[in-house]
């Protein structure tokens, strides 16, 4: 197995009982997702796409993206939440954070849509505008009606038709949405743009294994037949009998994390010890925080970067209220071969690190912190991943969107919707005057 969940830091806070009281809940979570009986369970479609993926359409991705590389300076992938937070997480894990400075052979890859900050996308348009850069775009929305995408992708297309004409434009624009439905779709058939598939049975933020995230991380050079292998090894090794959960790494982090939240840890903070791993943490948080915040119930999912945070937000983690417990991801084979250099006037003091490496350097600091965050009275999950690959990752996706959905199922609530995320929209729509809204306008901008 490419992951193991080493539960050692956690001993003091659960306890074996703990673990046999759960088990019948487990078992019974896991029947249910496997059977397709839970709830939600006509969006299950990401349990055995790294087996099912349409393979016409994976070719398609590959042939699209290898003509992206070739003809663009600029690839702008504009979508919001699921649509964009899988690909640029796997684009900074697996590249860099830095991926635009450093890879040469591949276009600038950016995002947009992600927001709706004026600034931001002034910016971006600026950089597109320039007369030197070749630029291509993805939109993604699956509804096709998101308003951060869409009003990016207006303004994008705008910028396309008049750097290369109406004609000419639809060379640059790639979209990925429904099959059939919505206006995204009947919008791109109409004016002949390349459309690529959101299945209906996967959600947004279960969809990083199909186009949604796929021709993002191909055009960035990664290789997505890789991805899928290291997802298909987790969906083959990771379905076992529920009953020895214990030996199952996903099933035993969601059982471990719902023990923890029933010991009062209600916030789960999710640990990176690289900075090339913080936008992964960003996709953590959506896929935990949407699948499991409602109804009253959940951990909130948060995130840090250390050792950074242990400059900011450790003391808080060491010393603050006590409702924490952290999930900590350590890369078994790291890749980097930084080492101190010997300095014989040894001014500094330093002489006792020289010839080490950083990656030594820096598992020590978690080791550290991990011992000193139990003594805090906060609980550690350690996730062992075998190595920074396509791989690894694939299977640590897969890895977690099991463990969140067994997860979901322990809490009893519906994990593949978000009926949350509506509210905000509706003020926003009454707010700006969108028709059909009237009533709503009137009874908010009096309590404005
Ligand atoms: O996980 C989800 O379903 C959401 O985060 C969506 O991905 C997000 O709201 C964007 O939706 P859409 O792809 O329809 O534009």
């Amino acid at each position: 197995m490419r992951i193991e969940v080493d539960g050692r830091f956690t001993g003091k806070f659960v306890s074996e009982k703990d673990f046999t009281g759960i088990a019948p809940e487990v078992r019974k979570a896991v029947e249910s997702l496997r059977a397709g009986t839970g709830k939600g369970s006509s969006m299950l479609g990401w349990l055995t796409l790294p087996r099912d993926y349409d393979r016409e359409e994976f070719a398609r991705i590959k042939a699209a993206a290898d003509r992206i590389r070739k003809n663009c300076d600029i690839f702008v992938v504009i979508g919001i939440g699921g649509s964009y937070l899988g690909s640029r997480a796997v684009i900074e894990f697996l590249r860099s954070p830095r991926h635009n400075e450093l890879d040469s052979g591949s276009p600038a890859i950016y995002f947009s849509g992600c927001n709706i900050s004026g600034s931001d996308l002034d910016e971006l348009l600026e950089l597109c505008s320039r007369k030197d850069k070749d630029v291509s775009i993805n939109v993604i929305s699956k509804s096709g009606t998101t308003t951060e995408t869409a009003v990016d992708f207006r303004c994008f297309r705008a910028l396309l038709e008049k750097k290369y004409g109406k004609r000419r434009a639809k060379e640059h624009i790639f979209v990925t949405t429904d099959r059939v439905r919505g206006t995204l779709k009947k919008f791109a058939d109409e004016a002949g743009y390349e459309t690529f598939v959101v299945p209906d049975d996967v959600g947004g933020r279960y969809s990083v294994l199909s186009a949604v995230g796929l021709l993002p991380i191909a055009v960035s050079g990664i290789d997505i037949d890789k991805l899928m292998r290291g997802a298909r090894a987790a969906m083959r090794e990771l379905d076992t009998d529920p009953d020895d959960f214990m030996n199952n790494p996903a099933y035993y982090y969601a059982a471990v994390r719902n023990l923890l939240l029933r010991s009062g840890k209600s916030v789960e903070v999710f640990v990176g010890y690289e900075p090339f791993e913080l936008m992964f943490s960003e996709w953590w948080k959506q896929l935990f925080g949407e699948s499991e915040g409602k109804d009253g119930k959940g951990l909130y999912p948060a995130s840090v970067n250390f050792t950074t945070d242990l400059h900011s937000l450790g003391q808080y983690i060491q010393d603050g209220q006590r409702t924490l417990f952290e999930t900590v991801l350590e890369i078994v084979k790291p890749d980097s071969r930084a080492k101190i250099p010997n300095d014989p006037a040894n001014i500094d003091g330093l002489n006792f690190l020289s010839g080490k490496m950083l990656t030594e350097v820096n598992r020590t600091a978690m080791k550290g912190t991990l011992l000193a965050h139990e003594d805090g009275g906060v609980p550690g999950i350690v996730l062992k991943l075998a190595d920074r690959s396509e791989l690894s990752l694939g299977y640590m996706i897969y890895f977690f969107e099991l463990a969140c959905a067994v997860s979901g199922y322990l809490l009893g609530v519906n994990p593949f919707d978000q009926p949350g995320v509506e509210a905000y929209k509706k003020n926003m729509f009454a707010l700006l005057g969108k028709p059909g809204y009237e009533d709503l306008t009137d009874k908010l901008r009096s309590r404005l």
